[in-house]
């Protein structure tokens, strides 16, 4: 089989084929017609060709629509056009019904004709790398670029494989910094919606009042500050995947509007009257123990249900320290790469501290220590004693000196923060997140705990 664009031309008439055939030379790289169905067939199983011209019409006991159904089957690569008379148009929602591209109505224009061709080729170049896309990410082994070897680590991958093609609502759990986000990413890159826009919105970060517009979109003059129409993430995911982050954050009104739309895929804009529709496929993440919110009445349990078709529970880092080695190793050649850094090696001792941690904050905070390391350390091998003291094992209060209960829990109280501070570079933000408290929560303690 040759390579490049191929046209199949199919009418009945031999001044219609001959017309287009001439007239669609520069568009292609080879031209074939053909008279009846069953020539077309024969010739589309014997040559390679992308795009498939052909009128309804034909002379035999099979028209121009069994032709689309065949070709479809055959390859639903391939790209049909197909020609009808004018006029006819359920001829031609049928022929799109069956897989074909688009129409085209006679009498054939061939400005239009070759404008068609160009978007069909567009259209049929976009699918070609889009496949090859997901085949290189499925073939690669690890999928895009998560690191992880256990168990535990391919089960999700496998589960990642089965769920990414079909549009089942999928909730990722795990603790933060274990890498939600990017495993909702990969289930939207392995997926047929790879064209489409991934769109993802952190539930935490927007205030109550922000929040619906935010989702669902608003129209002009809606409320104070809203000087433009502005579509929500409902509407720009269309024919995409929506990331819905930190999802347990939602209030609980809103939590009801989200069902609701969930339910229906029908939505409004704030201040707005026109139903909306939106087809994204729904992929939602929280690193809060979502049981517990919904037995303490904070989380609905039918939204839950809803957003927890297929469950994708990733293990916390220090549950698979088998895989710390692996991702030490990735993110040392990565920042090596990354700062023009000659390459380092991690010294067994050092990589036994590594390995021994608790790691807080998951492969996120792992990541952090392999940068700073990079950045910091000018050693061809790094030593043991290079690496943070945090990253040492918590040490336990020694049993004997039995302390009032208070000063233990705010020993350990103070440890945690400062571990979280260590972890995120001192990023207040991310440090409250981590430790689920907010922000003003978390100043209040730093100044009790003297922690700058
Ligand atoms: N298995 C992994 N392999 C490689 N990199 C990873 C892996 N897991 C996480 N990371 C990296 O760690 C960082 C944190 O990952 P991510 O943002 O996806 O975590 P998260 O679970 O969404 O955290 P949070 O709950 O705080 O939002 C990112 O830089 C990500 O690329
Ligand atoms: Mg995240």
């Amino acid at each position: 089989m040759s390579n490049g664009f191929h046209i199949l031309i199919v009418d009945d008439e031999p001044n219609i084929r001959s017309g287009l055939a001439k007239g669609l030379a520069k568009e292609a790289d080879r031209i074939e017609t053909a008279g009846t169905v069953n020539e077309a067939i024969d010739k589309f199983d014997k040559g390679n060709f992308q795009l498939v011209i052909a009128d309804v019409r034909l002379p035999g006991d099979r028209d121009g629509l069994d032709l689309v159904s065949l070709i479809h089957e055959r390859n639903p690569n391939t790209t049909v056009l197909v020609i009808t008379a004018h006029g006819t148009v359920e001829t031609a929602v049928d022929a799109m019904r069956r897989g074909a591209f688009d129409f085209i109505t006679k009498p054939v224009d061939l400005n239009l004709i070759r404008q068609q061709v160009g978007k069909a080729l567009d259209h049929h170049r976009l699918q070609t790398e889009n496949r090859e896309l997901k085949d290189r990410l499925a073939n690669a082994g690890e999928i895009s670029n998560i690191i992880g070897n256990c168990a535990a680590m391919q089960d999700v991958f496998q589960q990642i494989r089965q769920v990414a093609d079909t549009d089942a609502t999928v909730l990722i759990q795990g603790e933060s910094g274990t890498g939600k986000e990017l495993i909702a990413r990969a289930l939207h890159d392995l997926s047929d919606r790879c064209g489409g826009p991934f769109v993802a919105v952190n539930l935490g970060a927007l205030p109550e009042t922000l929040l619906e517009s935010e989702l669902f979109g608003h129209e002009k003059g809606s409320f104070t500050g809203a000087s433009r129409q502005k579509p929500g993430c409902f509407e720009q995911s269309r024919s995409g995947t929506l990331f819905l982050d930190e999802i347990t954050e939602i209030p609980t009104k809103s939590q009801v509007d989200l069902l609701r739309v969930l339910e229906t895929g029908q939505f409004i804009r704030v201040g707005g009257e026109e139903l909306l529709e939106s087809d994204a496929r729904i992929v939602s993440a929280t690193n809060k123990d979502v049981q517990q919110l919904i037995e303490d009445g904070t989380f609905r349990d039918d939204l839950y249900y809803r957003l927890n078709i297929v469950p994708i529970q990733i293990p916390a880092l220090r549950e698979r320290r088998e895989d710390i080695p692996l991702l030490v190793e990735h993110f040392l050649n990565h920042f090596c790469q990354r700062h023009n850094r000659s390459p380092r090696r991690i010294a067994d001792e050092a990589m036994h501290v590594l390995t021994a941690a608790s790691w807080p904050g998951n492969v996120r905070q792992l990541r952090n220590v392999m940068e700073r390391l990079v950045v910091t350390v000018t050693d061809d091998v790094i030593s043991a004693d290079r690496l943070p003291t945090d990253l040492q094992p918590v040490s336990r209060p020694t049993t004997g000196g039995v302390r009032p209960l208070v000063e233990t829990t705010e020993a350990a109280e103070k440890d945690a923060i400062r571990v979280a501070l260590a972890t995120s570079n001192c990023h207040r933000e991310d440090t409250a997140k981590a430790l689920g408290i907010s922000v003003r929560t978390l100043h209040y303690k730093m100044n009790r705990y003297g922690l700058h």
